[in-house]
């Protein structure tokens, strides 16, 4: 052992590291960094545009709770996105709340992560409209999503929903996150987001972080229980072709044995199975059971006893769920807290980054 005669420690929160500085006898000083490897950041963002489905819940929500324990992690209701389509007032209001109450309810811990409200964030907004002049009309006009909304929202293609993609891309880059959990139908537009950071770090000098996608391994596309071709979806206007993660036991058994499979009668995964492979995947998702080894459990058994057994699951996986979800709805004064504390975490994040960035550009800022 090392003899000294003076140890001083000194913790940096934000790097989760500790700096030790130790006086020797002799009046050397040792310096040692007790630093871990830094935490990679992630944040994503959910749009509080309806109950989200369990296609949502498997595909990304699920895994943020996972993700959460291994990252630096932030996560919002995006409020600000969801007003490039017309929302009535009311049902608006309630959603924010409901889907806020969704985020604790899947189990992430307002300690551990930082969970808020967009619009309680002024930097998301001001950052966007910078970088909103760093974004060429060229390719903002090439967003597959862009016009696929414009044409379905044919008499409201307002500015906002065009630029929409760069303000995704401040919600990103204000954190500096490295990683972003999204679905496939939104690469393109962490793509822009990538786009928009490296040049503005040319322009200037760094600045942002290069996030990446992070796209999850399972799950990552749950389909439409009566059109297996296509992605599940709550704007789906046949209900039964979706699982709401708050559908009652009854409602959710009824649509699963709904689901359309093919006639063939026995489970295992392959082409042209595309109901089966779904709710295959599905039950691997609830149960962390492999297809190889779901299709050995049901061997010579029949589509009947396997929808029975995914009903099964679907309900006890988003069981506890439900019920965490109601017994937050019952105390928002207990959420809005929460997204006051979340909100003053990410603002404290939010603006470093935007004063920096305003000071590159040449803003005075204000004293
Ligand atoms: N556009 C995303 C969606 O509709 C939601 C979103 C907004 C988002 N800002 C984000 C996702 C930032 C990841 C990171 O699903």
């Amino acid at each position: 052992m090392r003899s000294f005669s003076k140890c001083v420690i000194i913790k940096n929160r934000a790097k989760k590291s500790n700096v030790i500085f130790i006086l020797t006898p002799k009046g050397k000083i040792y310096m040692e960094n007790t630093a871990p490897e830094k935490r990679q950041k992630i944040l994503s963002c959910i749009q509080p545009s309806g109950i989200p489905t369990l296609g949502n819940y498997l595909g990304a929500l699920k895994n943020w709770k996972t993700l959460s324990d291994d990252f630096d992690s932030a996560f919002a209701v995006a409020d600000l996105h969801a007003i490039t389509v017309r929302q009535d007032p009311a049902k608006f209001r309630k959603q924010i709340t409901e889907v806020f109450a969704l985020l604790l309810a899947i189990g992430l811990d307002p300690e551990k992560s930082i969970i808020f409200i967009q619009s309680h964030v002024p930097a998301h907004s001001q950052l966007a409209w910078i970088l909103n002049c760093y974004t060429q009309f060229g390719e903002m006009s090439r967003m597959t999503q862009f016009k696929d909304k414009s044409k379905a929202h044919a008499d409201n293609v307002n500015v906002g929903l065009f630029a929409y993609p760069v303000l995704m891309a401040a919600d990103i880059l204000l954190y500096q996150a490295d990683l972003v959990p999204v679905g496939v139908d939104q690469k393109q537009h962490l793509e822009i987001a990538r786009d928009i950071a490296n040049r503005f770090n040319t322009v200037y000098s760094p600045t942002f972080t290069i996030p990446d996608a992070y796209i999850g391994k399972q799950g990552a596309k749950i389909m439409s229980l009566q059109d297996p071709t296509k992605k599940m979806s709550k704007s789906d206007p046949n209900p039964k072709s979706y699982v709401s993660v708050f559908d009652t036991p009854e409602v959710i058994t009824k649509k699963i044995k709904s689901a359309i499979t093919d006639c063939e009668g026995s489970v295992y995964y392959g082409e042209g199975k595309d109901g089966i492979n779904n709710l295959m995947s599905i039950y691997s998702c609830c149960t962390g059971l492999d297809f190889d080894q779901i299709a050995k459990d049901f061997e010579g058994k029949g589509y009947g006893d396997f929808k029975a057994a995914v009903a099964e699951a679907v309900v006890e996986e988003l069981r506890p769920v439900r019920e965490r979800y109601d017994s937050y709805m019952k105390d928002t004064g207990y959420l809005l807290e929460v997204a006051a504390k979340g909100a003053e975490k990410a603002s404290r994040i939010a603006n470093r980054t935007l004063n920096k960035v305003m000071k590159k550009v040449g803003f005075v800022l204000p004293k």
